[in-house]
């Protein structure tokens, strides 16, 4: 190791904070190009920085990069193979019926359900217990973060003359979201199935009971007609990303749940404080969500309960509270099915897009990081009180999530940052804070967004997924896009906004306009402690049209790896970053995809000078530029999909990923994608009478090699 260039690279954190934070980059805006030139000098490490355990044997992206495409199928390098391992409607135990792709099953709580999402795959030794390096047989569990009522029903969704829908469509709906707790195998001939005979397979739905803990539960907040106590709470909804414990436990995170409520015309009803928390979490007064799907017209505590309104003597009269049980971490022991999942306070409410474990440190607490994936929403870290306690195994670990602090980020523009205590009677949140009358902890985490932004945390281009570098703890965030920030509030850590032209299928165009294409911030804890409360960031990378202006394509991008709004993001065990995308701005030129990282570590670049126009310039610190050996294009897939969800085996010889949603916006009797085939083979398209469906594919090499190296 060179013990010269570790001092180097000590001094360049040091320099570089001291030299950008000497000026004051918001204020000014706008530098000349000699300071930029040796703020790139200062700030630029090489591959022999000693942080980087990776320095000198740097991998290899194994595989020749996939072409950009809009074709119906999936695709995948040349020498591997794509399996469709579990699809929306496949059933779970032995003796079910296999599904008949028409919407006609009525046992979806047996079955999987729709829009497969975040995902883990827990490996399981020969007699059935977890094993942390098994790969020849696992549990995944995955979310099933949505569905796509025109195929899951035999007409699509349908009323009666009332506007009441049918129960049997509700319920089918309900339970087609949630979890699946699948048992999975691998054949001789490396192929992969289910088994469906394991006591394991389980689904977690819309109706599941569930458990909560921390500071918040039992709150009156959380009183509701089905939970006077405020300790209960049924099932969970649109889980998105997701996150596992070191106690072998899968965390599954509620983002867009406020979508699927309707509020009567209650503000008279309700206190000033409440009207307030409602529109920071977007439920409006006489509103229904984006989601909204009439559930509530159908009798019955489980389904009206999605009509929150005050409408009833008393908060265990009503609904009125129905909201605060969901955006939750939740919690499931994915060995014993008899657990009820575990909703935790403590880690806050907002649209949870994941969880992310940082690096376990023996006697010190458990630390996760978390996104809250709207336009301006923050990111978040959860440090717990309990120190890691390796005894405690399954949801007796749950305990290190029941009490900790949490933390909001805000991003200095000088490459510095800063973690925020969210602590009720710190940092102004108190009764008299002007931005709501924080009255205990469990107001603060209720109402985490209106804490955060009390306490000044910086708004950032929705984060979505997280992923740590084992090699180095570094910690990745996507952000994915954000349509709503303008050239006059860029920063930093958000510093694009400009305007992209897209060619709709009649060749007429639109353009987008803000972060269109998202990136990737990037941050390395102080003196590489998880709890810190101060770190140093970067962006590692700037999305991008291979094509565009290089004050857009800011990494380099080119036809081999360029991409636009990432969104899933995971680092697998030899250390390569895979980042998925859930796309509309570069529709008109591929489908969504799949690449593959070699990266390398916060500072890598250096400061640059973002030009949104002569008027919008800001310094931001890009990390070093893209190139096909560093990024390279992994996987496309079919129709009106986004891809998302990623998990392997640790022997790295399978690949597990989510198609989302394909032919989203067909209709039921004209599906926009009939991926996939009924063969299985998800590299051929379906035939034109099938409907799409949501799967989970396992890619394997055809040599039975390591994938991507
Ligand atoms: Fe469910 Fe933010 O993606
Ligand atoms: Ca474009
Ligand atoms: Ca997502």
């Amino acid at each position: 190791m060179d013990t010269s260039s570790k001092a180097g690279s000590a001094a360049f954190t040091d320099i570089l904070g001291q030299r950008l934070s000497r000026r004051d980059f918001v204020a000014a805006g706008v530098y000349g190009g000699a300071a930029i030139t040796g703020l790139f000098a200062l700030s630029a490490c090489d591959r022999s920085d000693p942080r980087n355990p990776r320095a000198g044997t740097q991998q290899k992206l194994g595989f020749q990069a996939v072409p950009k495409s809009m074709d119906d199928l999936v695709h995948v390098p040349a020498g591997y193979r794509a399996q469709v391992l579990y699809a929306l409607g496949d059933p779970i135990h032995e003796g079910q019926a296999a599904y008949g792709n028409q919407g006609a099953e009525t046992d979806f709580d047996q079955r999987s359900g729709d829009h497969h999402d975040g995902m883990y795959f827990f490996g399981l030794s020969a007699g059935g217990s977890w094993d942390p390096s098994a790969s020849e047989q696992g549990i995944l569990c995955l979310n099933h973060e949505n569905t796509t009522d025109a195929y899951l029903h035999p007409a699509g969704p349908t009323r009666d003359e009332e506007g009441t829908r049918p129960a049997g469509e509700v319920r089918r709906e309900m339970q087609a979201h949630g979890v699946s707790v699948i048992a999975i195998r691998r054949n001789a001939d490396s192929s992969h199935e289910l088994d469906r005979a394991s006591p394991l397979n389980r689904r977690i739905t819309l109706l599941t009971p569930m458990d909560l803990d921390g500071p918040a539960a039992g709150d009156a907040m959380l009183a509701t007609k089905l939970s006077e106590g405020g300790t209960r709470a049924y099932g969970t909804l649109n889980n998105c990303s997701n996150g596992h414990t070191p106690w072998g436990t899968y965390l599954t995170c509620e983002e867009n749940w406020n979508t699927y409520f309707h509020r009567g015309a209650d503000e008279a009803q309700r206190s000033a404080a409440e009207n307030t928390a409602l529109a920071r979490y977007a439920i409006a007064p006489d509103s229904q969500g984006d989601n909204y799907r009439g559930w509530d017209t159908v009798a019955g505590d489980l389904t009206e309960r999605f009509d929150c309104s005050a409408d009833g003597a008393s908060a265990a009269a009503d609904f009125r509270n129905e909201p605060n049980l969901f955006g939750w971490i939740v919690e499931i022991d994915p060995f014993d099915p008899a657990a009820a999942p575990r909703k935790h306070t403590a880690m806050g409410r907002f649209s949870h897009e994941g969880c992310v474990p940082a690096p376990l440190r023996a006697g010190k607490p458990v630390v996760f990081y978390m996104g809250d994936d709207s336009r301006f929403e923050y990111i978040y870290k959860f440090v717990s009180d309990l120190p890691y306690d390796p005894s405690l195994r399954g949801l007796a670990g749950s305990a290190h999530l029941a009490n900790g602090t949490l933390y909001v980020a805000r991003f200095g523009a000088d490459g510095s940052g800063q973690w925020l205590p969210l602590r009720h009677g710190e940092n102004g949140l108190t009764e008299t804070s002007e931005v709501y009358p924080f009255s205990s902890q469990a107001d603060v985490l209720v109402h985490t967004r209106l804490a955060a932004d009390a306490v000044g945390a910086t708004r950032m281009d929705r984060p979505e997924w997280g992923a740590v570098d084992p090699a180095t703890g570094e910690v990745y965030f996507t952000l994915t896009n954000n349509s709503r920030r303008t050239p006059e509030d860029v920063d930093a850590a958000n510093p694009r906004s400009y305007t992209d032209t897209f060619t709709k299928a009649d060749g007429s165009t639109t353009e987008n306009k803000g972060n269109v294409n998202g990136h990737i911030v990037r941050w390395r804890e102080q003196g590489d402690d998880p709890a810190a409360t101060r770190f140093h960031w970067d962006v590692y990378l700037f999305g991008a049209e291979a094509g565009a202006p290089a004050s857009v394509n800011l990494s380099g991008l080119t036809d081999d790896n360029d991409l636009s709004s990432p969104d899933g993001l995971w680092f697998d065990p030899a250390g390569l970053l895979w980042i998925e995308t859930d796309d509309a701005a570069y529709l008109d030129h591929t489908n969504c995809m799949l690449l593959a990282a070699v990266p390398g570590t916060q500072g890598d670049g250096g400061a640059v000078m973002v030009e949104n126009s002569s008027e919008s310039k800001v310094i931001t610190i890009r990390g070093r530029k893209a190139t096909p050996d560093n990024l390279r294009r992994f996987l496309v897939g079919p129709m009106e999909a986004e891809i998302t969800g990623l998990a392997m085996t640790p022997d790295r010889r399978a690949l597990f990923v989510n198609i989302q949603h394909p032919g989203e916006n067909g209709e039921t009797a004209a599906p926009s994608s009939h991926w996939p085939a009924a063969s299985g083979d998800a590299t051929v398209a379906g035939a034109s009478d099938r409907r799409p469906r949501s799967a989970t594919i396992v890619i394997t090499r055809e040599d039975g090699g390591e994938i991507a190296v």
